[in-house]
């Protein structure tokens, strides 16, 4: 049996820190974060970290990198206001609950992660053979636990991160989720709730544990979510006693597919730095036009008169991400039929990254022009990220007794 996030309400991600971002960044993660903050409590962090278990040997960088994402963030449209941004090394109990699930975590599990003999391929100029990397993806896993995040926003590639945090949490939870006198606290917290909602838990627990009542179960998870009397460590049991299992220290959670940003290239490959093929969000109007108007279009079409096959050219694959249904036919029959040229064809899109960008450059100006800011809702990040770590490690280490 499964023990889920109690908190599905709590979004956590992360992303290393690279500098500046470019529009794949915006189509494939940030535009998805934005829509994020509005529906859950969203806890958005620079994995700083992250990027030395593949760059320790240069970590001169990582501080720059930083600033410049956490600005393209806010001026993608990230909130303050809504979601909590701040940097991983700022807040160190990510470290320790590293450091308590490293003591749990089979080797095999960590070796068997698929990123983990394909990046070492990938990246074969660096020496990747150190324990700092082989542990990464529990890094993450201690990312994710340490704010008891219910849902995890990520691209396919780090499914099986999250499909591991769920392994760690779960084998976690059966090693010291087991009190002795687990039952009993279990109904002593029932009756904390008030004789209203402890009979409504005791009825839903029944529906569920008796006729595997899914609506009974997550009726009961709500109730216990919105109990304002009962303590965490509770919470934490009463959460374990509907499934049938012991306390739920650590919920494992669920990642959030991400769908892969069907953003091009400037190429018509994926955008991408190492491609040099991007867009930065940072780009002047003059320089987004001048690689536009220089972008490669169908290979065929060598003269104006040429009948083209968007198909094969990187421009159509633009007019599928920014154009309506009216301009893209005006693409595929003027390109087909050659009544359109390519400069023409390509204006629509030029004028409507233009128009993305703007508003974000406008914002990012202001970021930029007032450093102190920027620090100052880190600052205020981190705090309210450390106060959520803070609680859960308090559980964390009463557990595995280490609270003396
Ligand atoms: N490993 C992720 C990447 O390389 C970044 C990351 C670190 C992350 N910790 C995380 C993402 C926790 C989601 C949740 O892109
Ligand atoms: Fe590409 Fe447009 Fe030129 Fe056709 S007309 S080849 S779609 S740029």
């Amino acid at each position: 049996m499964t023990a889920v996030a109690a908190q599905h309400a709590r979004v956590l991600s992360g992303m290393r820190p690279t500098g500046r971002l470019h529009l794949g960044h915006y189509h494939g993660v940030l535009k998805n974060w934005v829509e994020l903050q509005h529906e859950y409590q969203c806890f958005f962090f620079v994995a700083d970290w992250h990027a030395l278990t593949t760059h320790y040997d240069d970590p001169s960088m990582v501080p720059q990198s930083t600033w410049d994402m956490v600005i393209d963030w806010l001026a993608a449209g990230i909130n303050p206001g809504e979601a909590t941004l701040f940097i991983q090394s700022r807040v160190p109990e990510h470290a320790e609950l590293h450091l308590l699930l490293s003591m749990i975590t089979p080797l095999g599990w960590l070796e068997r992660v698929p990123t983990y003999k394909d990046q070492q391929d990938k990246l074969k100029e660096k020496d990747l053979s150190t324990y700092g990397f082989l542990g990464y993806p529990l890094l993450q896993s201690a990312d994710i636990l340490v704010y008891r995040a219910g849902l995890v926003p990520v691209g396919e590639d780090q499914v099986v991160h999250v499909e591991l945090t769920r392994e760690v949490a779960r084998r976690f939870n059966h090693i010291y989720g087991r009190e002795p006198d687990f039952e009993e606290k279990a109904e002593q917290a029932i009756k904390k709730m008030g004789k209203k909602n402890a009979k409504l838990y005791k009825k839903y627990r029944r529906a569920y544990q008796e006729k595997g009542d899914d609506d009974a179960l997550a009726a009961a998870r709500a109730l216990l979510e919105s109990q304002q009397n009962i303590g965490i460590a509770d919470r934490d049991r009463l959460f374990g006693f509907l499934e049938g299992g012991g306390m739920v220290i650590l919920p494992e959670p669920q990642p959030l597919l991400t769908k892969a940003s069907k953003m091009p290239g400037l190429d018509g490959q994926k955008m991408s730095k190492s491609y040099n093929n991007t867009i930065p969000l940072d780009a002047s109007p003059k320089r987004v036009e001048k690689e536009m108007r220089t972008m490669p279009t169908d290979p065929a079409r060598v003269r104006r008169n040429d009948p083209g096959n968007p198909d094969v050219c990187p421009v159509w694959q633009f007019h599928e991400v920014y154009s309506d249904k009216d301009v893209r036919d005006w693409v595929q029959k003027g390109c087909r039929s050659a009544a359109i040229g390519c400069v023409e064809c390509k204006q629509p899109v030029i004028d409507a990254v233009l128009a993305e960008l703007k508003p974000m450059q406008k914002r990012a100006k202001e970021y930029v022009d007032q450093p102190e800011l920027v620090r100052n809702i880190i600052n205020e990040g981190c705090e309210r990220a450390r106060e959520v770590a803070h609680e859960t490690m308090d559980e964390v280490r009463h557990a595995m007794s280490l609270d003396y």
